[in-house]
C-alpha cells in the first residue's frame, strides 16, 4: 500500500448479516466528516449483474472478471452502473442471496479488493463489511465488530421491510440470517471473523445512537 494511502485513517465496522453495521458506518462518517463505504454493495452489484448475465455464481474467472470491469459510483445514497440506477435492484431479496454465493468466491474477493482500497481518501473512511478489519484494511486505526442476537436482527429486519411496503415473516428471515451467517462464517477464504485487534459490540439492547456514540468514542479515544 503507498506509503500516502496508509496515513489515511480507516474505521472498520465489520459482523453478521442485519447488525446494524450499515447505518452506524454512515452516522459515525457523518459525524467525523469522512467517506463511507458499504462493501456489501459490491458484492450485491456482482450478484446482480451475475444473475442478468446467467453467469454460474461460483465460476471465479468469470465473477473476478465482471468485477475488474466494472466502475460504480455511490452518490447522495444512490448507486450507480454505466448511467443505471440500481439502488433497488441490488437489495432484492434474491440478489442478496446471490450475493452472499459469490462473496465465497476466492478470486471475486481479490478482484474486488482494489476497488474497496481506492476508498481510501482524505479525511478519512469508515468501511463496513464482513473482512473489512481482517483482509481489506488490516491497519484501520479502530476495528468494531458490531454483533446482536439473531432474533433481535431478524426483527429488526422485519421492521425495515415492512416500513418499506415490503411482505415478510419473522421465520424465513431468521432462516435467511442464519444461512447468510453460516455461509459468511464457514467459507475458505476471508471468513467472518473478528480480527484479533476488533472491539466487540453487542448491539442487541442498545439503539443506534448509543452504538454511534460508542464507537466515536473509542475512536477518539476516551
Ligand atoms: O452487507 P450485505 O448484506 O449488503 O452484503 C451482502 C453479502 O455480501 C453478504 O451476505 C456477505 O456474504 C457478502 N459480503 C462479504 N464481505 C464483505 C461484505 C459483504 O462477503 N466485506
Amino acid at each position: 500500500m503507498a506509503a500516502a494511502a496508509a496515513s489515511i485513517p480507516v474505521v472498520a465496522i465489520d459482523g453478521p448479516t442485519a447488525s446494524g453495521k450499515g447505518t452506524v458506518a454512515q452516522r459515525v462518517a457523518r459525524a467525523l466528516g469522512f467517506y463511507c463505504l458499504d462493501s456489501g454493495a459490491l458484492y450485491r452489484i456482482v450478484g446482480l449483474l451475475a444473475l442478468e448475465r446467467g453467469l454460474d455464481l461460483d465460476n471465479g474467472p468469470a465473477l473476478a472478471a465482471l468485477a475488474a470491469g466494472m466502475q460504480p459510483s455511490f452518490e447522495d445514497g444512490r448507486v450507480l452502473l454505466e448511467g443505471r440506477d440500481i439502488t433497488d435492484a441490488i437489495r432484492r431479496e434474491e440478489v442478496g442471496r446471490a450475493a452472499s454465493r459469490v462473496a465465497a468466491v476466492g478470486p471475486l474477493r481479490v478482484a474486488l479488493l482494489a476497488l474497496q482500497r481506492q476508498q481510501r481518501r482524505p479525511p478519512g473512511l469508515v468501511a463496513d463489511g464482513r473482512d473489512m478489519g481482517t483482509v481489506v484494511f488490516p491497519d484501520a486505526r479502530l476495528k468494531v465488530y458490531l454483533q446482536a442476537d439473531l432474533h433481535v436482527r431478524a426483527e429488526r429486519r422485519l421492521k425495515q421491510l415492512i416500513e418499506k411496503g415490503y411482505s415478510a415473516n419473522l421465520t424465513d428471515l431468521l432462516r435467511t440470517l442464519r444461512d447468510r451467517d453460516q455461509r459468511d462464517e464457514t467459507r475458505d477464504c476471508a471468513p467472518l471473523v473478528a480480527a484479533e485487534d476488533a472491539k466487540v459490540l453487542d448491539s442487541s439492547a442498545l439503539t443506534v445512537d448509543e452504538v454511534v456514540a460508542r464507537v466515536l468514542k473509542w475512536y477518539r479515544g476516551d
